[in-house]
């Protein structure tokens, strides 16, 4: 789990003694708060060339578990080549903390390992609870999901951005975000192959759109073998990796007439909540600048209309950018995108372009991800002593400048790393500007 808490003074303060060091990292992008846990270990791991510290008693990472009485798990038969982090857990018996010190303001990542395997230390059975991250419900009466596989969570704070709201088809500011708790519903590189944590900075996995494509009818993949041009300003790395911008799905015009067709991916949603969707864009087909135009929808809404790509990639090929949209989920329980020749379109040339797309939830006006019951209220009814009685409950995360994790016991056999990092916030304001620019 990755998570951006937004920082308190006060509680930075507080918090500085039990700062674990930045780790050393091998990529050019190291961000000030890093922690990686091996949860239930006493010794660490190494995956993608992270050190995942153990967080038992002794271990590298035991300073920021907060809380007492807490179970480490082995597993003692591992399936064959699943990484090392899932093969330890930590189960909790009662509410328990992991306090993290953060020192970078802005919005940090949250990202959650759970695992659920055998264990002859506690029985695993109907297993709920709840998970908190500063104060935002991010998952409730949790089970760990799948017994086979690893299940990953990712979370965002955002503070302080200005995002544009797609509300009944107009486009309006949204300054709402700036207490916001984001979880990652889809992340995925368009047109190419899946791209893997060892090639992102932010160590992210991006998902082919072969599964979310709705027709492969009227568009083709395109590869890149060039340098993405990254510019001042647009799409950074930590917004998107080469990988994922090398690659895209584009409606061609090989005569003199312009497809009428589009390019429509559509995304499970729950409705009662509202999304951030991020486009990411990449000019790496047209042969020459100013011959890509496009219209680009949001569950229908046109919300680009002509979109220049090249203006707003300062007129550079191969130069990423980005634009954020907010909707609201509605009833229909998709969410559509959508890409389609514009009026000024051209002949013999590109006429729609995607490279990437990610789905954000955001969370409901009780501060929840999971449900319409908010922290407050899971805090308070958590059962306080007499913990032999079975409660089908409880596993909270706060994060206030500090993560606090509480699980029930016999909760087991999930399995947790936790991971900082400082957040992809390179929605730099002029690339914002641009977009609404573009998009007013
Ligand atoms: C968890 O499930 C129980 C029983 O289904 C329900 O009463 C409770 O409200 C749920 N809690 C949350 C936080 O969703
Ligand atoms: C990383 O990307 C390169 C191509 O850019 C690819 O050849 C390699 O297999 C990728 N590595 C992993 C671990 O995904
Ligand atoms: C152009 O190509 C498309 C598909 O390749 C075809 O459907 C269309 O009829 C062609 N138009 C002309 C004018 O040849
Ligand atoms: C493309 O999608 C938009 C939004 O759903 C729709 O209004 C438009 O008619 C579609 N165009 C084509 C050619 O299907
Ligand atoms: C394209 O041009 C036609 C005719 O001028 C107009 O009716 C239509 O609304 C335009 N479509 C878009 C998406 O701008
Ligand atoms: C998310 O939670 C914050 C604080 O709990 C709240 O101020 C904000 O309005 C919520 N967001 C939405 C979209 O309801």
């Amino acid at each position: 789990m990755e998570a951006f808490p937004k920082l308190d003074p006060r509680s930075f303060l507080l918090l500085c003694a039990c700062a674990l060091p930045a780790l050393a990292l091998s990529f050019p992008f190291s961000p000030l708060d890093n922690y990686l846990l091996n949860c239930g270990s006493s010794v660490d791991a190494v995956v993608d060339n992270r050190a995942f510290l153990g967080d038992a008693p002794g271990s590298g990472g035991s300073r920021v578990l907060a809380s007492t009485r807490t179970i480490s798990l082995n597993d003692a038969s591992p399936a064959l080549g699943t990484p090392q982090i899932y093969h330890t857990a930590r189960a909790f018996a009662r509410p328990s903390k992991y306090v993290f010190e953060v020192r970078d303001r802005g919005t940090h990542m949250v990202r959650l390992h759970f695992h659920r395997f055998d264990s002859s230390r506690v029985e695993l059975g109907d297993v709920r609870f709840h998970v908190l991250v500063d104060g935002y419900v991010v998952l409730s009466n949790f089970s760990g999901e799948s017994a086979s596989r690893p299940v990953i969570k990712e979370y965002l704070i955002w503070v302080d951005a200005e995002k544009l709201l797609v509300d009944g088809g107009k486009l309006v500011n949204f300054n709402g975000l700036n207490r916001q708790a984001l979880e990652v519903s889809y992340r995925v590189s368009v047109g190419g192959p899946k791209v893997t944590p060892f090639n992102d900075s932010l160590w992210r996995t991006w998902v082919p759109d072969d599964a979310y494509l709705k027709s492969t009818y009227g568009s083709e993949r395109v590869l890149f073998g060039g340098r993405i041009k990254y510019q001042e300003g647009g799409a950074s790395r930590e917004v998107g990796p080469d990988n994922m911008y090398n690659s895209a799905r584009v409606i061609k015009s090989t005569n003199a007439t312009v497809p009428n067709i589009n390019m429509t991916w559509v995304f499970p949603v729950t409705g009662d909540y509202k999304y951030l969707v991020r486009l990411h864009f990449c000019d790496i087909a047209s042969i020459s600048l100013e011959l890509l135009y496009f219209n680009v929808y949001v569950n229908g809404f046109l919300v680009s209309k002509d979109f220049d790509l090249s203006r707003v990639a300062n007129e550079v090929l191969a130069a990423p950018f980005y634009a954020d949209f907010i909707v609201e989920g509605d009833n229909s329980g998709i969410l559509s995108v959508s890409i389609g020749p514009s009026n000024y379109s051209f002949a013999h040339a590109i006429d729609g372009i995607l490279n990437g797309v990610e789905i954000m939830k955001l969370n409901n006006s009780m501060g929840s991800l999971d449900g319409e019951v908010c922290g407050g209220f899971i805090l308070k009814s958590w059962p306080r002593g007499n913990m032999g009685v079975v409660v089908p409950l409880v596993a909270v995360i706060c994060l206030l400048l500090s993560i606090s994790v509480v699980m029930r016991w016999r909760t087991t056999g999930v399995s947790q790393t936790v991971a900082w990092t400082k957040l992809p916030t390179d929605m730099t304001e002029l690339s914002l500007k641009q977009a609404r620019q573009q998009f007013r």
